[in-house]
């Protein structure tokens, strides 16, 4: 099914269940981040947001997946390549709301995806709000889930949710924990203790640290200027934060 049977991406889901926890900045920065290790990254946005990774990235998209598919073009022709070097599957592009397909259409759209992914290695999918169709579809397609959540009481809850339908409906029962927003490594700390204590009594699961990313203005600002803050920033908290973690993901 791969295009280079020999090769296969390591491909990473990252969700949330609440919205604006910081997926879509993370995501683009962590792409930006394993680019400049000289890895072949591709970005799937699985969200067509406000804040998506075409806005992000002030991305114009040409093409489309669907017309792509049915005119037997190339897949990869509707790739968007952003610097430093990784490619985009821009969300506007038809990136599949698969609770929409059919069962053939849904296993002829992962035959396509999984014929593009096959030349890289990551694939990272940033995932809408939510526990929708779409999200736990590519996140039983991943093999590694990241899960963002911030010090919010309703990010920890909602991301609880997320999990808990991952293992109990699928299965699931590795996830990696990256804490956004900390005022304090100490906050961010306790965020994913709490979590896994929580995670630990009622799914009997034992998460992975990802990471903690700081409140960082430049995360924001990065946002305003449609360029990655590992860019444009590269020498602020949160980059160095993408920086770590960006190692401990090529070290998986
Ligand atoms: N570490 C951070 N520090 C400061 N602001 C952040 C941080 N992470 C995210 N934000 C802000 O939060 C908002 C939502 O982020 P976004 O990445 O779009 O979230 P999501 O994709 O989960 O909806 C954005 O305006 C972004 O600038
Ligand atoms: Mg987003």
């Amino acid at each position: 099914m791969h295009a280079s049977s020999d090769h296969k991406p390591m491909i990473i889901c990252i969700s949330s269940g609440k919205g604006g926890v910081g997926k879509t900045s993370f995501t683009v920065n962590m792409a930006a981040a394993l680019a400049q290790l000289n890895k072949k990254v591709l970005l799937i946005d699985g969200d067509l947001g406000l804040a998506n990774v075409d806005v992000v990235l002030g991305i114009n998209v040409r093409h489309n997946l669907r017309e792509t598919i049915e005119e037997g073009r190339d897949p990869a022709s509707i790739l968007v390549e952003v610097p430093p070097g990784f490619q985009v599957l821009p969300a506007s592009s038809g990136v599949p709301e698969m609770a929409n397909l059919s069962y053939e259409e849904q296993i002829f759209l992962t035959n396509t995806l999984e014929g593009i992914t096959g030349r890289f290695d990551y694939v990272l999918v940033d995932t809408a709000a939510g526990i929708g169709d779409s999200v736990l579809w590519f996140n039983n397609w991943a093999q590694t889930n990241i899960v963002v959540l911030s010090p919010d009481p309703t990010s920890m809850t909602d991301a609880y949710a997320l999990m808990k339908v991952l293992n109990t409906r699928y299965d699931r029962r590795e996830f990696f924990l990256m804490v956004n927003s900390a005022k304090s490594k100490k906050e961010g700390q306790a965020v994913f203790d709490n979590m896994s204590l929580v995670l630990g009594n009622f799914l009997k699961i034992k998460p992975s640290q990802l990471g903690i990313m700081p409140l960082d203005n430049s995360v924001a600002q990065a946002i305003r200027n449609q360029r990655p803050f590992y860019l444009t920033h590269p020498e602020s908290k949160a980059s160095r934060a993408i920086s770590e973690m960006a190692v401990a993901l090529s070290r998986l």
